[in-house]
């Protein structure tokens, strides 16, 4: 039996028909393993400044570093459609966009994504018009983590409601193929997702997204210092791993 490869049109095309399961992979082993576990989409997450770098925040990730781990999961050749995101302050201009996405790109990542909404719509165009597909990211935006002075949920008020619509709409209507939504008041996020054309992935927005994403990292305890509120973990692979290493120390 042929395996199809996934593409952004597989994506768009699982809206409202199934649920799209998306998890962030940083290297060949975890690629393969969610490729191997039927994941249509893993993204190589800036989230890697804090589960593999051990930064406090994904804003001292640069390029050269997201291009490392792009090469790796690349390797893995996944069946899954391999994205990876433009990290903070690499598309401040729309120059800047193409050209580090295609950096990204070349790299092995079939799909890039960046933070913000109208506010980089110019930015968002420019990436498509280069023939390279887009995922968008709104609500919660880790890169301005520092100058919102934490994470919060997003469309509490009026305010934040209208302007995470218009953003999503805007995002769809630049050639979006995808939009994630991080830490969107559910409703919010139900709102969005029944009314832009593309599919919403759900990060902490409730279930009525088109798909949920998380960090592979806290979904199977990989990174037991800090797990965030919404997650539900499956597995504790940071205790099993120090188990396996004492029962080994023990046997020497
Ligand atoms: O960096 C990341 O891993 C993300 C997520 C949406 C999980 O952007």
């Amino acid at each position: 039996m042929t395996v199809q490869k996934v593409t952004p049109a597989t994506i768009r095309a699982m809206k409202g028909r199934e649920k799209i399961p998306a998890l962030t992979a940083h290297d060949y082993p975890s690629t393969k393993l969610l490729d191997e576990a039927g994941v249509p989409l893993i993204l190589v997450g800036d989230s890697l400044g804090m589960v593999v770098l051990g930064y406090p925040d994904t804003t001292h990730v640069t390029m050269p570093e997201m291009e490392h781990h792009v090469r790796a999961a690349a390797r893995a050749r996944p069946r899954a459609l391999l994205a990876a995101d433009l990290p903070y302050a690499s598309y401040d201009t729309p120059a800047d966009a193409v050209a580090n996405a295609l950096r990204l790109v070349a790299a092995g990542a079939e799909a890039v994504k960046a933070e913000g909404g109208r506010s980089i719509i110019e930015q968002v165009r420019a990436i498509v018009d280069a023939g390279i597909p887009f995922i968008g990211h709104l609500g919660m935006l880790p890169q301005h983590v520092i100058e919102e002075g934490g994470y919060r949920i997003k469309g509490k008020t009026d305010a934040e409601r209208s302007n995470l619509i218009f953003d999503a709409v805007a995002l769809s209507d630049a050639g979006a193929f995808a939009v994630v939504l991080e830490l969107v008041k559910r409703e919010v996020a139900s709102e969005i997702t029944k009314q832009i054309p593309v599919p919403t992935i759900g990060i902490g927005s409730g279930p009525d997204c088109d798909g949920q994403i998380l960090v592979t990292h806290d979904l199977v305890g990989l990174f037991p210092w800090f797990t965030p509120r919404f997650v539900n973990q499956r597995a504790n692979c940071g205790n099993d791993i120090k188990a396996a290493i004492s029962e080994w120390k023990k046997a020497l």
